[in-house]
Formats: structure tokens, sequence, C-alpha cells
């Protein structure tokens, strides 16, 4: 995409954004596994979530894809079936974690891989507690990176520590869990999205939460439903960018899903004086929705550590480049996560904010923006290394940017976001 940036933009109008990417991951999942039919409204048809899709039909599961509704003719969690060929996840690190879950206690082989980035990403950490409970994997370095092989089998339950916050992680151990006879325990050390925990309840399963540990009992039968997914807040966080970092913005964005464990970024953006309000607060399937009404404003430097973390670690690209437009010095600390995501996000928002010209410097797990509210990017050739939050990014930079912007591997946009660039030129005003 090159942007044509050569003045004050505005972004003006009324958006929706699409539907949620880690729910959409899970529905198909537990559809899946549950018995009898399961609707999807508006599942997110990006890259990632039609990789999930693509690989449960390869395990036999029968699914009839419509333009918004995906129709899932669930089984149960016995009539998988061995699959003849890899099974391809695309760039979806929640697919093969999720699916080693689910695969783990099946009766067969199976071989999962992915795209250059996928296949970079660790997956030891699921592995590990997964193997604990009897499972069998194999892959390159011993075993942490894919292409990866599965054996599954008749497992026990455990109760894992996990050493990180780490949604995947959770799920793939309560997927695992709930196929085991007993009781698996998984603890965390902050809590993480917890959207895995509410679908379980949506599909008429049972689960105990008492803070940052949930147990579930195994062998339970789960029930088809209807999902209606709601739009993805990490999404909507670009847009909500957009708005705040350029002039005379008014920007509505509509049906977002503001589940707590993901809206770090409210919490953040209230703490640096954003005009941002909520309004039609609803409920979907367990998960609260609303609308957004978003307003340019002046914005000042904070610190962001902590708890707070996991709830906003997709946004955190987004938060650097908003941070650069803010009056005074943002320190973002505690994220080393950000390494293992599609790129090294603390090495690639750093490099490709530094060339529009952004005071930033990486540090071991954040990074340091000094930001100025009359700061003017510089343009140029940027690259967004094939991550499509750090795509999205740069495209609401080319918005602050005096000169074009040539954002390179900015095609990854699609994995979550289809029709990024096409919905931001449409609310943007010259
Ligand atoms: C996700 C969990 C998070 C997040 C990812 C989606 C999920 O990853 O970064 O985009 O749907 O469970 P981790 O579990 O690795 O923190």
């Amino acid at each position: 995409m090159e942007g044509d940036v050569l003045g004050k933009k505005s972004v003006k109008g009324k958006v929706q954004v699409p539907g949620d990417k880690s729910i959409s991951h899970r529905a198909a999942i537990f559809g899946a596994m549950a018995v009898g039919k399961t609707v999807i409204h508006g599942y997110l048809t990006g890259e990632d979530c039609l990789h999930t899709l693509s690989c449960l039909e390869a395990l036999g599961v029968q699914i009839d894809r419509q333009e918004k509704t995906v129709i899932i003719n669930g089984t149960g969690w016995k009539n998988l079936r061995e699959p003849k060929t890899v099974l391809d996840v695309g760039n979806s690190g929640t697919t093969m974690r999720l699916l080693l879950g689910v695969l783990a206690a099946q009766p067969f082989y199976t071989v999962l891989s992915g795209d250059k980035s996928l296949n970079e990403r660790p997956m030891r950490r699921v592995s590990i507690p997964l193997t604990e409970m009897g499972a069998r994997f194999d892959g390159r370095e011993n075993g942490n990176k894919a292409p990866l092989s599965v054996r599954g089998n008749a497992l026990r339950p455990i109760t894992y520590q996990s050493p990180a916050a780490s949604a995947q992680v959770k799920s793939a151990i309560l997927l695992a869990g709930l196929q085991t006879e007993g009781v698996t325990t998984v603890v965390e050390p902050v809590a993480s999205r917890d959207h895995t925990e509410r679908m379980i309840e949506a599909f008429g399963g049972s689960i105990d939460t008492n803070g940052t540990r949930h147990s579930v009992k195994g062998r339970q039968k789960l029930i088809g439903t209807e999902i209606v997914v709601p739009g993805d807040f990490s999404s909507a966080a670009f847009l909500i960018a957009a708005a705040l970092v350029t002039e005379n913005s008014v920007l509505t964005i509509e049906n977002v899903g503001i589940n707590p464990t993901r809206t770090g970024m409210l919490t953040i953006l209230k703490q640096m004086g954003a005009n941002i309000e909520l309004f039609n607060q609803r409920e979907l399937n367990r998960e609260p929705v609303c609308d957004i009404l978003v307003r340019s404003s002046a914005l000042k430097g904070t610190v962001i550590e902590g708890a707070v973390i996991p709830r906003l670690i997709d946004e955190i690209p987004i938060l650097a480049l908003i941070a650069s437009q803010a009056e005074g010095r943002t320190v973002i600390k505690d994220a080393g996560e950000l390494k293992v995501k599609e790129t090294n996000r603390i090495q690639t928002v750093v490099s490709e904010l530094k060339k529009l010209g952004v005071d930033i410097e990486a540090t071991d797990d954040g990074m340091i923006i000094e930001g100025d509210p009359d700061k003017v990017l510089s343009g140029g050739v940027v690259n967004a290394y094939g991550d499509h939050r750090m795509a999205m990014m740069l495209m609401v930079a080319s918005l602050i940017s005096a000169d074009p912007l040539v954002i390179l591997e900015a095609e990854s946009a699609a994995v979550s976001f289809p029709g990024f660039d096409r919905l931001l030129s449409a609310i943007t005003r010259d």
C-alpha cells in the first residue's frame, strides 16, 4: 500500500470491524467438538480463522461455509479422524496451539505446520503440559518448533502452573482436559483472555474459575449452539488510534467486543487523556459488546506495565504509535512476550517507527517512547515483515506522515482484518 498523505487528515464516520479472531477460532473448534449443529454468525473470514476451518475439515468435521455464517455439524470429541495430509495453520498460532490441545487426546497421528513466521514460534509451552498428560510430540529443535507431530493418547488429568499468561496455553490444556477422565486444572500467573472459559459455558459445559485457577471436569458433553461473534476489539484498536492521532476526527465503531480481559488499551488510553465513550452496552453469548465513539485527543505519556500487559498485548504496536503523538515519555515494561508474536514486535515496532523519525528505544521487555504531539512523521519505505498488526499500525502512521509511505508486506493485514486499507481510506478526509 502506498500512502498519499501530504497534509492534515481526519477520520470520520460510523463503521464496523470484522468478527473477533479469538472468539471465531474458539466457536469453530468448540462447534466441532460439540454434538449437533453450531451456527456461527459474523465468523471472521481473515486468513487465520479460515485455516482453523480447513484444519477441522481435514480432521473430518463437516463445515458449511456461507458468506457471513459458518455452520459446523459437530459429532463430538470421539469422531475426529486421522488427517491424510499435514495440517496447514498458516500464520495462526492460535490454530496450532488450540488444536494441539484437541489432538493430544485423539488416538491418531497428526503433523501440523505453518508459514515461515509460525514455524519459528515456540510450541514447547503447549507440548510440555500436554506431554505430562500423556500425549507424544516431536518437531524441529527438539520438539519446540513446527513442523510438529502429535500422537494423541488417553490422557491423565494434571494441575499445571503455567509460567506465562497465555490464553493459548490455558486453552490447549482445557481442551485436552475436557476429553480426559478426572479434573484438569491450569493456573496462570496473571489473567489472560477468558474467551475459552466463556465459550465452554455457551456450549452447555461447566468450568470452575477461582481467580486465575481454572478447572474442568473431563468427558463433558458439549451441545451445538448459535454464536454471534462481536467485532474484534484488537481490530477496532487501529481505528481508535486513527481517530485519536489525527485532527478534527469523530469516529463511531459499532458492535465491538469489550471483554475486560481484552480492553487494557481503553484503561491506558483513559490514563493518557483520550476522549472515548462507550455506549449501547449489551451482551452476546456471554461476551460484553458496545459501540465506541472516539474523538481526536490531546494525550499524555504514561507507564504500561504489570497485570494490564496481557489485556493489551496485541495492541502494543499501535499503542507505540499513539505514544509517539502524546506529550512526554511512555514506558512499556513486562512485555517480553512481544518477542514471540508474529514477529519480534519489540524489534519490528522500534525499527520501523525509528525509520519514521519517532524517538523510540527498545528495552529487554518493552520500549520507551519520547512523544511529541506536534511530531509529523516522515515518509519512506517501511516493512510490516508479514505481521498483520505491524501492517495496520504502519497504515495508521501514514495518516500522520508528511510524505508518502510505502509499506512492504502489508498484505498480511488480511490475517485478521481483510480490507483494512480500503476501510481506512474510506473514512479518511483531507
Ligand atoms: C490469543 C492469545 C494471545 C494473543 C493472540 C490470540 C488467543 O496469545 O496474542 O493474538 O486467541 O488465545 P498468547 O496466548 O500467546 O498470549
